[in-house]
């Protein structure tokens, strides 16, 4: 017999009132723990969102405080986490692939711990398969007790047993976690975690529990250590950063919290994402009113067709979306927009298809993300009746593509004979003279440093447009 803990679907889908505990000292490593990766190295592979990232920073700081030490070679790691995301099936079929892979390096070293976390391991199928079919696999844990990783590594070293424990509750709040964070300029900060929205096709709601945000004076305490640090930028993350603080009753919402954020004086503060159903007017002049908040929104569209819309449980209207983004684009100066959309929701028509593109021809995105639907085991949409064919779908995304692509490369033109500020991240791989860096509104240029280093903020002058890109030189 053994004593695993597995996801549960029915109980993951479950909301109701909820005041998500906070704990604070979550943390607790045993004598055995703490040396328990002394001389040994981990490596942690990440696929998902900022989200997903930032929990691999957290699950590397852990590490680090039982002894590990990061090295970017997989042969030579005696642990290896895969930090997974579950929003679209290829995302999912990557990840079991190189669990097949990863089997090479266990024949080499056959102490080599392998860890299945993240949005995937919250999934009752994928663990199911996973325990049936991939034995190379020691150790799985969720999104919700990544605390938990001491415990379980005591247990699969000490005890020679696998570890598998995913909580489908509603979640907790953990304050005070360690953390690697891999740059030392530029910092994510998780402001919420979950999502209540319940979009028809996505499995997060499942995979990340109900929606629970941490308190505002925690999120500034963070920023203001950040700011100590010699941090020039944060992101605040979350699924829906424009309905934080709904479920804290005396804490303010996202206008009062950019606000406190911005007054930290940090350079540079960006969010994502933004719901379109939950941004007001207070938000949109929290964005103009502060220098400091970057004129950068990622407003999702997903689909420009009521019905669709209305199907996917996006709570709003094609004209509502194009009302915000009018509101967006009039109050704050020189905003840039970006957005996802899906393309051959079940049932899709060719009529429904192009009120999409027209909304891509009015919104005229800076830049964007397009996928087709990928349903998701679980999820309602998973179940609708389908009869849009993957070639039809694939040459909607085709047409979808090039519309997207046209308007990013003539946003980009606008930008080509100014000077703008860029946050300096580094030389590129190919050609060590070339640096690259974002603009406020999040445009990334490639130019020739002439002074400064990573992290500045230098001024660049646009000499070409590209169209995921910008050339220029520093002035
Ligand atoms: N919380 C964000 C979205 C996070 S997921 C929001 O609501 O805007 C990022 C994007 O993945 C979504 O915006 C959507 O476009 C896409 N996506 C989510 N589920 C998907 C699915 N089942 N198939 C295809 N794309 C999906
Ligand atoms: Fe998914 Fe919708 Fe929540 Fe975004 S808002 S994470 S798309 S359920
Ligand atoms: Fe993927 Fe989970 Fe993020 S499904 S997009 S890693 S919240």
């Amino acid at each position: 017999m053994n004593d695993y803990r597995l996801p549960d679907l029915k109980q993951a889908r479950r909301r109701g009132p909820y005041q998500a505990p906070i704990i604070r000292d979550a943390l607790k490593l045993n004598e055995t723990q703490k040396s328990l990766g002394r001389d040994l190295f981990y490596h942690v592979i990440t696929y998902g969102c900022q989200a997903n990232v930032r929990d691999g920073e957290v699950i590397s700081g852990i590490l680090e405080e039982m002894g590990y030490a990061h090295t970017e070679l997989l042969e030579k790691a005696d642990i290896i986490i895969l930090n997974t995301c579950a929003i679209r099936d290829n995302a999912e079929k990557r990840v079991l692939g190189e669990i097949g892979f990863l089997q090479n390096y266990k024949r080499q070293n056959p102490s080599l711990i392998i860890g299945l976390c993240g949005c995937m391991a919250q999934e009752e199928e994928v663990v199911n398969k996973v325990l049936k079919s991939y034995k190379n696999v020691d150790l799985i844990f969720g999104t919700h007790n990544l605390y938990e990783l001491p415990q379980m590594l005591e247990k699969i070293v000490v005890g020679k047993q696998k570890a598998v424990s995913v909580y489908s509750h509603q979640g907790s709040i953990f304050e005070g976690l360690p953390s690697h964070r891999s740059l030392q300029y530029k910092a994510s900060v998780m402001i919420m975690d979950g999502c209540d929205k319940f979009c028809t096709y996505c499995i997060v709601p499942y995979t990340r529990g109900q929606q629970r945000s941490r308190l505002a004076e925690d999120i500034i305490a963070e920023v203001q250590q950040l700011c100590q640090d010699g941090y020039k930028e944060v992101t605040l993350l979350g699924q829906n950063v424009n309905a934080y603080g709904k479920d804290l009753p005396e804490n303010g919402d996202f206008a009062y919290l950019l606000k406190k954020v911005a007054e930290t004086g940090i350079e540079r503060i960006r969010f994502t994402t933004s719901h379109p159903w939950d941004f007001t007017n207070e938000m949109l002049q929290a964005i103009a009113d502060y220098d400091n908040i970057m004129p950068y929104v990622h407003l999702p569209l997903q689909s420009g067709n009521d019905e669709i819309l209305k199907r996917m449980g996006r709570r709003y209207t094609s004209e509502e979306y194009r009302n915000l983004f009018d509101r967006l684009k009039n109050t704050v100066k020189d905003v840039s927009i970006s957005t996802d959309i899906i393309v051959g929701f079940p049932g899709e028509t060719e009529e429904q298809f192009q009120d999409t593109l027209k909304m891509v021809e009015y919104c005229k995105y800076d830049n964007a993300y397009s996928f087709i639907f990928s349903p998701r085991p679980g999820t309602p949409a998973a179940r609708m009746e389908d009869n849009v064919s993957m070639e039809e779908k694939k040459q909607r995304l085709a047409r979808l593509n090039e519309r997207l692509d046209y308007y990013s490369k003539s946003n980009n033109e606008k930008w080509v004979g100014k000077t703008v500020k860029v946050l300096v991240d580094g030389p590129s791989k190919t050609n060590p003279e070339i640096y690259s860096g974002y603009t406020p509104q999040q445009k990334l240029v490639n130019f020739t440093l002439k002074e400064g280093k990573v992290g500045d903020i230098i001024d660049v002058l646009i000499t070409e447009a590209k169209k995921n890109s910008l050339n220029g030189i520093q002035e």
